[in-house]
Parts: structure tokens; sequence; C-alpha cells
């Protein structure tokens, strides 16, 4: 049987062959189709991208209807129990484990690169101490490329190399700085002797001690958090990042444009949503009431449940849930825990949640895994921003590598007026 599409258009007659590659059709095949030959051609029309391929990728795989989660062909599962998130880093990137030396160089290579330029500091002080972190990342992120004009050769390997290093080391620090911005706190130096998690816990929360003692078992859920956060193939943020790197922009400008997007509390955002909605409930026993206002629409949406490609349980959410009691074996129990499981458990049940197949994802516990660590509400989605660099990064150069692509400019269907005649001032109603 032939790999096509027979497509026949009805206004004409004519019928056409469309080509089928990886069960997909490309739109420009549909360009032929006319009534009459100066027509510009068919073209699909898809807001939202509800079904629309715009890329090719190797890095990450999602199967929503199963609930399955891989990055290179490795299941979610394994990769957060036997990894650490710098080896995810380099396997989302690399497209393969590395192996020891590799892993040693890259690990040296990202924990010396944590600095940041002494002038960021006075950068961040220009905020208000209640400044929205996420809003200080976004702009700091853009104005660190001002720092490394060099991350314009973006068709030079080793310049891309290199300002993935300064990426993924560098974004933990601004986080923290921001952080301690807020509270009105000494910035706290990088500590290379310690790991990718414990600098950064020791970046947010050393004090005067001369040493910042990490705590292992948080240390460890935070690289686990940070893996089931690396990458998820084609999600708004990353096609942000592809789309502004697909101009040529630099790689800093281009994640600053991906965090924005990642801010917004339909994606990243929805995890600092989370939190204030289980506080809004306040008790398990105002559960019932509150879904039946999401119901009636006058409740606003059920934050960190829902999913564009899952229609099963989010994979990630599952392992957050896991982590989240050994957290709090260190931290103490956090109460909001208890209503999120009620919470799901009505879900679950109700019609109206099960017809639209919406399950927790990956925002639903971690807010909550977050607040038991110390972090405060509105620096949850920075923590979403920082390993998802390494998803980023990945997403962008394979789409400078990609000979199939191009500077990204949709089209329209324009159903404005049609040509009309300027009207002077005193002509118009
Ligand atoms: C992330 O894309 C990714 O991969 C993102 C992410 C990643 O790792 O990068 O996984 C991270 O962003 C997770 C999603 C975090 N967002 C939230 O938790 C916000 C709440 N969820 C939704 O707003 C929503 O589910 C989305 C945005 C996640 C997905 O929206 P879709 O696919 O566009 O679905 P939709 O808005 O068209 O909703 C379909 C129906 C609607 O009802 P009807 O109009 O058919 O009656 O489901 C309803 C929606 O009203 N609905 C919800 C709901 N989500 C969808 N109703 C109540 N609560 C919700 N959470």
């Amino acid at each position: 049987m032939p790999d096509n599409l027979t497509i026949k258009d009805n206004r004409t007659g004519k019928e056409y062959a469309i080509p089928i590659t990886n069960d997909t059709i490309r739109a420009m095949d549909l360009r032929q189709i006319k009534v009459s030959d100066d027509d510009f051609g068919m073209m699909s029309y898809d807001p939202a991208f509800m079904n629309t391929a715009s890329c090719q990728s190797k890095i990450t795989f999602i199967d929503g209807d199963k609930g399955i989660l891989r990055y290179r062909g490795y299941p979610i599962e394994q990769v957060a129990e036997k990894c650490t998130y710098l080896e995810v880093a380099y396997l989302v990137l690399h497209g393969e484990l590395p192996t020891k030396t590799q892993l040693d160089e890259w690990v040296h290579n990202i924990t010396y690169h944590t600095m940041i330029h002494e002038n960021i500091k006075k950068f961040m002080d220009g905020f208000n101490h209640d400044a929205h972190p996420m809003g200080m990342l976004v702009s700091t992120l853009a104005a660190l490329s001002t720092y490394y004009p060099d991350s314009k050769n973006i068709q030079d390997a080793e310049s891309r190399k290199l300002q993935i290093y300064r990426l993924i080391g560098k974004i933990p620090t601004i986080a923290a700085y921001a952080y301690r911005h807020t509270l009105g706190l000494p910035y706290v130096y990088p500590d290379n002797e310690l790991s990718y998690t414990g600098n950064f816990l020791s970046m947010l929360y050393k004090m005067a001690e001369p040493k910042y003692k990490v705590n292992p078992v948080l240390e460890r859920a935070l690289d686990v958090l940070f893996i089931l956060h690396a990458d998820h193939e084609q999600n708004c943020s990353a096609n942000t990042m592809r789309s502004i790197g697909s101009s040529q922009a630099d790689p800093f400008v281009s994640m600053a444009g991906a965090a924005a997007a990642l801010y917004g509390p339909l994606h990243g955002g929805a995890n600092e949503q989370v939190l204030r909605m289980l506080r809004e409930i306040g008790s398990k026993d105002k559960v019932p009431e509150f879904i039946k206002k999401v119901k009636s629409g006058e409740g606003g949406r059920l934050m960190g449940f829902g999913h564009r490609i899952y229609k099963n349980y989010d994979p990630r959410a599952k392992i957050i849930k896991d982590t989240a009691e050994k957290v709090f074996e260190v931290t103490g129990r956090n109460p909001l825990l208890d209503i999120a499981v009620e919470l799901e458990r009505i879900a679950l049940e109700d019609e109206y949640f099960v017809k639209r197949k919406l399950y927790p994802n990956v925002d639903f516990y971690s807010g909550i895994i977050y607040e038991a660590m110390g972090f405060p509400t509105a620096a949850f989605t920075v923590l979403f921003a920082i390993p998802r660099t390494s998803g980023w990064l990945a997403q962008w150069q394979e789409m400078l590598l990609d000979p199939d692509q191009k500077i990204a400019r949709p089209r329209q269907v324009f159903l404005g007026y049609d040509k009309r005649d300027f009207v002077a001032m005193e002509k118009r109603k």
C-alpha cells in the first residue's frame, strides 16, 4: 500500500497524492491544492498547534495516553532513580549517558562557570525587595547576553558549548542572588566543592557559618526534582526557545524569552498557583465545595491538573509524590499535602475531570515539597526554570543543527477588511 493520502478537492474534482512520512504529511504539500492557478494554495489552520509538529526531534518522547516520558529513550523512572541532574543534563544535550570521564569533565566545566559578573549585583539591587523572582530571572538572563557578545556565534560548536556551560552553571547563582536580594541578605558565592544542588542550597541558605552544611536528603530530593523538570519536548517555553533561536538570536536572550513563557500560570507558573489554591481551600473538608466551584466555572481551574499531552497520570507527578515523603522525614509534614491528596482523590472520581482526562501534572505536588524545603512560593517557577535550562538548550541546539529548520514565521488566515480608501478626519464617525 502506498504511503500517501489521496485528497480529492470536490470544488474542482482534482485528486492529489500527499506523501506520508512518520505518520505525518508536510503542510507545504497542501499548497498545490488550488481552485485557480493564481491561488496561494491550501494551508492548514491549527491555533495553539494542537495537531501540528513544528520539528523533528530525538530528545524527549512522551506518550500522553500511556503516561510515558523518556529522555533519549531512557524512562523517566529509571533516570530519576539512578542519575544525578547534571548526568541527565548531559544525556539530554548530548544524546547518550556520559562515561565517568565525560561526566567528570562536564561537572568540572559547569562548576567553573557558576560565578556571575559582579555588576549583576548592581542590577539586582535595582529591583524592589518584593520583585517577583521570575521577573528578576528573565531580565538578568537577557542582561547576561550583554556580557557575552561571543554567544552570538551560534553556528560555532565550541561557542555553543561554552554558552551551555555558562547558562547551566550560572542560572542557580542568578536564582540564589534574586532570593538573597528579596530578603536583604548578603549574596553567597558559589562553593565549587559542593554538588550542583548542594551549591544551590548553600547560595540560598548559608548564613554566618564558614561552610554550609548540606542536608543529603534535601540535596538528593532537589536533584530528583531537577531531573523530572529537565525537558518535556515541544512545550510552550521550548517552542519559544526554538522560535527566538531560529532568528539566530543568542542563547541568553532566547532563554530569557523561554523563561518568560514558563512564567505564565498555565505553564510553569502553575506550581506557584497550586500552593495559593491549596491555601485558599484551607482544609480537607472544604475540598468538595472547591471542586464544585471549579466545575461550575466560577472557581477558576484546578491548578496542577490537566495537560495538553498527558491524558493519563503525569509520570513525574507520581515520582514527586514519593519524593515528598522522604523530604517530610527531614522537614516535617506539610499539611497542604493532605488537602492535595484529598483533592486528587475526589477529582479522579468526578465525571467532570474523568471525562476531560484531567490528572495531576508535574506542578501539582512539586510546590508542596518546595515549600517544605523552605522555598518561598514566588520562587517555585524559578525552581522549574533552573533544570529546564538543559532542555531548552538541547531543543535550541537541535533546531540550529536541523537542515529542515529556518526562521520560524507562521502564516495566518486573514479575515479582515478588503482594500478600502483613507477617510479624512472630518468624515470619520
Ligand atoms: C506544565 O506542555 C508541557 O509539557 C508543559 C509541562 C512541561 O513540563 O513543560 O508539562 C509543564 O506546564 C504543566 C501544566 C501546568 N498548568 C496547569 O496545571 C494549569 C491548569 N491546567 C490547565 O490550564 C490545562 O490543563 C493546560 C493548560 C495544562 C492544558 O490545557 P489544554 O490542553 O489547552 O486544554 P484546554 O484548556 O482546552 O481544556 C480542555 C477542557 C476545558 O473544558 P471544556 O471547555 O472542554 O468544558 O478541560 C478543562 C477546560 O476548561 N480543563 C480544566 C483544567 N484543565 C483543563 N478544568 C479544570 N481544571 C483544570 N486544570
